[in-house]
């Protein structure tokens, strides 16, 4: 599926001299862009300056792409995401994961804060996602034409990326749980009756993020996975009551985890 918004965004990262062939994308959460910092040789771009990307933003999320070198590998970072909470619109980040097939569909990791529901997984750990439950509802794909819009699920998280991720945890010596994550829409935290109704519907994970962009990856053809760094325990249970401080300060001490877990799972790319 291509699309001019998408040619575009990638002419303009090309203009900026962003010409290498781009071996991974990462898409970096709240609190958790300390690893752009890290990236050699570095051009960094405004969202507001490529076109069709969402404007605007979250304390805890800078925004702008930042492609470079880490790990001796050309690796594309989306420094902050926009998410469905900020104006409803699921499919908000179309023409960057769009764009991101135009540059020639590198795989691609999706990091989020997310709520835990598993006492094994306390706050300051890692999960891999496994699988999503769409409790939010709306689809990036409502409104998309042809028969590509029926994009199927099974496995949408790549296996063989969740390996690499696994593989990169256990050389750093960093403990990696998996869960199924739920997606809600915020930007309210859960109730502690949600919470307890998403256990019962095998949630492992709760958060605000990561689902529609799953779902547009596949859509065009993108291999993708999902780690998330638990900031919380959900709400009402046994020391979970979420606030975006505690999050964004969770997630900046965790980010230097997630930055050694993500660079040796490039550097075996
Ligand atoms: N719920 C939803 N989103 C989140 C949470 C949570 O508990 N923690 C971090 N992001």
């Amino acid at each position: 599926m291509t699309d001019t918004a998408f040619t575009e965004a990638a002419r303009t990262v090309r203009d900026h001299g962003a010409t290498a062939a781009i071996d991974c994308a990462i898409v970096l959460g709240t609190g958790l862009g300390g690893l752009a910092d890290q990236l050699e040789d570095a051009i960094r771009i405004p969202y507001a300056a490529i076109p069709g990307f969402p404007a605007g933003g979250v304390s805890g999320h800078a925004r702008q792409l930042c492609i470079g070198r880490l790990a001796d590998k050309t690796v594309l970072i989306f420094q902050g995401r926009a998410h469905f909470y900020e104006g409803g619109d699921a499919a908000v980040m179309r023409v960057p994961l769009g764009m991101l097939q135009a540059l020639g569909s590198p795989p691609l990791i999706l990091t989020n804060a997310a709520g835990s529901l598993k006492p094994e997984m306390p706050p300051g750990s890692m999960a891999v996602i496994t699988d999503h439950i769409n409790f939010n509802g709306p689809n990036p794909l409502v409104g998309d034409g042809g028969d590509g819009r029926f994009v199927p699920m099974v496995d949408a998280y790549d296996p063989a990326l969740r390996a690499g991720l696994g593989r990169a945890a256990t050389a750093e010596g960093l403990s990696l749980g998996e869960g199924v994550y739920m997606w809600f829409s915020g930007p309210s935290f859960e109730t502690p009756a949600e919470i307890r109704m998403a256990q019962v519907m095998g949630a492992d994970l709760v958060g605000m993020s990561t689902v529609p962009e799953v779902i547009l990856a596949r859509r065009f053809e993108i291999k993708v996975a999902a780690l998330s760094v638990v900031t919380n325990m959900g709400a009402g249970l046994h020391g979970g009551a979420p606030h975006h401080d505690e999050t964004k300060d969770v997630a900046s001490a965790a980010a230097i985890d997630l930055a050694r877990l993500l660079r040796s799972f490039v550097r075996e790319l």
